[in-house]
């Protein structure tokens, strides 16, 4: 079995920071990783887009991509409140999340919408990072791995096997997301991060389906950082709440690239 060389950890600041809280984030962060990890680490951070200017220039040319936490499926148009990929381009956005639980849960989005937004984010450079997941009534009801299959067939239909690593998934399930969530456990993750994957496999091929990273979001802490990336199939973190702080995120990222490495040796 392929296995990928690098770990991916990011996280979304959701509607919290703004210009100046994201600046000294930024800061704290890029000073604690900088050159650490260099070819072992994709890092990210994805904060609200009134912060891109400011984060762009915080970040410079370094090591941490930016990314934005939506996106509009056109270049411009009669979209009023959407954001356009030429103008997250503009700002200098390298990476653009799509379908959070919070935007289809909340925000009413489907899957045909998530799947123009992958598709845009292609055609413009942008990488994708398609979040799934299943709720806490999909879970009760038995049916997780029908929501994630149709999940991802929907949101990636039209992507080519040549573009599949140019992708990345963060397996988010609803129930355990945010202040009331509730972590999985690393067995129950792993698990659907396999499905996950037969799931890539069936869409793009085996080959092209393990090129692709594939995270778990949902309440990880440093508690439970290292646990679930020890695990098959779990390439990344996507994390919220525990990396809203430097120091603790920095503290998560120098333990989990470690447990990574170990368990896919170079
Ligand atoms: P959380 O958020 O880590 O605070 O649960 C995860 C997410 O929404 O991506």
């Amino acid at each position: 079995m392929a296995k990928l060389s690098k770990v991916y950890i990011g996280t979304n600041t959701k509607m919290y920071k703004g210009i100046a809280d994201t600046v000294s984030f930024l800061t704290g962060l890029d000073r604690r990783v900088q050159n650490d990890y260099s070819d072992t680490l994709e890092l990210f951070v994805i904060p609200s887009f009134t912060t891109l200017q400011s984060a762009r220039e915080t970040l410079g040319d370094g090591r941490i991509l930016l990314g934005a936490q939506n996106m509009g499926w056109e270049d411009e148009g009669q979209f009023t409140g959407e954001i356009s990929p030429l103008m997250l381009r503009e700002v200098g956005v390298q990476i653009v999340e799509i379908g959070h639980s919070e935007r289809r849960h909340v925000l009413g989005e489907t899957d045909e919408q998530e799947n123009l937004k992958v598709l845009c984010a292609l055609r413009h450079g942008l990488i994708p990072l398609l979040c799934v997941g299943e709720t806490g009534l999909q879970k009760e009801q038995g049916i997780a791995d029908e929501v994630l299959r149709i999940q991802l067939k929907m949101g990636l239909r039209g992507v080519t096997p040549e573009q599949a690593c140019r992708l990345r998934i963060a397996y988010e399930p609803v129930w355990a997301i945010g202040v009331n969530g509730v972590p999985a456990s690393r067995e129950y993750a792993s698990e659907r991060h396999g499905v996950i994957r037969s799931t890539l496999a069936e869409l793009f091929g085996a080959g092209a389906a393990q090129a692709v990273p594939l995270l778990y979001g949902g309440s990880v802490n440093e508690g439970n950082a290292v646990p679930l990336i020890q695990m098959p199939h779990i390439d990344g973190l996507f994390i919220g709440r525990s990396a809203w702080k430097a120091e603790r995120f920095a503290r998560i990222i120098s333990k989990v690239v470690p447990a990574f490495l170990e368990k896919n040796p170079a």
